[in-house]
């Protein structure tokens, strides 16, 4: 398969169709120097134009350079393909502003309305040491060699001026941002992705996935904020729950993934539809009604999550759930009303805990060669 193109009015690894696995990393910025992260945006620009393109992160790459210098590619991608690779970077609140409330890099007048902090959640179990970061960089490939290559190579050059804060390994998509893409499941079994944002959309991505100049901060025009949670699966509790229970939950059938009440994955649900009991076929508290547009004021998510297990948690239980990974044009009116009325409802929640969180500016895309990623902020 071609490489996804790295240029364009828009970040790719957003409406690109989802590939199969991911690594996600925050990063925080080390150096108090303006000009030194600048340098390292351009040189990270760079070398994601090279990767996604399949090629080593540096020009003399992993073997070309001279004997007595460490190389400018670390190695473990040569011979594979691009793989689908796409890296999307995002700006996290404390790069404009610290905790203290220090304008850091002259940019704190820049901070976009959208990315006020998100509110405490109840049930949030959020881990302070695996939330929040300056920046992100979201690698998305289709095969986890490659993924995990790009960011250790950004990493790589950003040393001295970047540190990783956290990371996180995901495999087998939970969505599809495309109508040509098979729904893949997530660790609860489910179709996951069926009622998303998807590339074809083209009238709902304009209104709700890509942020404008006049949303106030026009160096995010063609942007988009992303909002990433780690959500803990307790899926050993999960599966001693009994088929008919797992599917009032979410309120979809577990096989086909119909809407309760219809018979084909992508019918319509009837939330007016009530069984021969009177109660309502998809429950009060199902979280596809809790999370539906009609319910949040219009508010749609792309969604773009992936599965992870993370070895166990020395308990006799799987570190397992789903990295959940969501762009919109302001989580103000779109991830922050899904997630209160999901907090506050849905039956899902005992089988659940948020425990990281982080809230990103994503820029718009890379035009050409002479562009660089944060150029419209810095
Ligand atoms: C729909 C699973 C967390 C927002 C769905 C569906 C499943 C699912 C199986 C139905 C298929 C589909 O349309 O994609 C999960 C699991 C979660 C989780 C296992 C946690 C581990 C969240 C969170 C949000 C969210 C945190 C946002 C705050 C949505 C939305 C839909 C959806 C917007 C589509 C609703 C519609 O338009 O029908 N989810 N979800 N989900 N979920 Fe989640």
């Amino acid at each position: 398969a071609a490489p996804v193109a790295f240029f364009g009015e828009h970040q790719a690894g957003i409406v690109t169709p989802a590939q199969d696995r991911l690594h996600f990393a925050a990063f925080d910025v080390i150096t108090k120097d303006r000009a030194k992260l600048v340098e390292m945006l351009r040189e990270w620009t760079a070398a994601a134009a090279r990767m996604t393109a399949g090629r080593d992160a540096g020009l003399l790459g992993a073997v070309g350079g001279q004997a007595e210098a460490p190389p400018d590619d670390t190695g473990e991608a040569l011979g594979l393909p691009a793989s689908g690779l796409t890296l999307t970077i995002g700006f996290g609140r404390s790069l404009f502003r610290d905790a203290a409330g220090l304008d850091r890099f002259g940019i704190a007048d820049r901070i976009p309305a959208a990315l006020e902090p998100l509110p405490h959640f109840p049930g949030d179990a959020l881990r302070p040491e695996i939330s929040d970061g300056d920046l992100c960089v979201q690698a998305c490939a289709n095969d986890p060699q490659v993924a995990v290559h790009a960011i250790r190579n950004l990493a790589r050059i950003g040393f001295g001026t970047v540190s990783i804060r956290y990371s996180q390994l995901g495999f087998g998509r939970t969505s599809s941002t495309s109508r040509d893409q098979a729904t893949a499941r997530n660790l609860m079994g489910f179709k996951d992705g069926t009622r998303n944002l998807k590339l074809e959309d083209t009238d709902l991505l304009r209104e709700q996935l890509w942020a404008r100049a006049e949303d106030g901060a026009a160096w995010m025009a063609g942007g988009s904020y992303l909002v990433t949670r780690r959500i803990r699966m307790t899926v050993e509790t999960w599966d001693r729950t009994s088929l008919a229970e797992q599917e009032a939950i979410f309120g979809r059938d577990k096989g086909e993934g119909a809407p309760l009440g219809q018979a084909k994955e992508f019918d319509e649900p009837d939330f007016n539809a009530r069984g021969d009991d009177g109660e309502p076929v998809i429950a009060k508290q199902a979280h596809i009604r809790l999370a539906h547009p009609d319910f949040n004021n219009g508010a749609h998510l792309l969604r773009r999550g992936y599965n992870f297990v993370d070895g166990s948690d020395g308990l006799g239980r799987l570190d397992a759930g789903l990295f959940f990974i969501a762009y919109q044009r302001d989580p103000r009116k779109q991830f922050v009303p899904v997630q209160r009325s999901l907090a506050r409802a849905d039956v899902l929640n005992e089988y659940i805990r948020h425990v990281s969180s982080g809230l990103w500016a994503c820029p718009p895309g890379v035009t050409g060669d002479g562009d660089h990623w944060g150029r419209t902020l810095f």
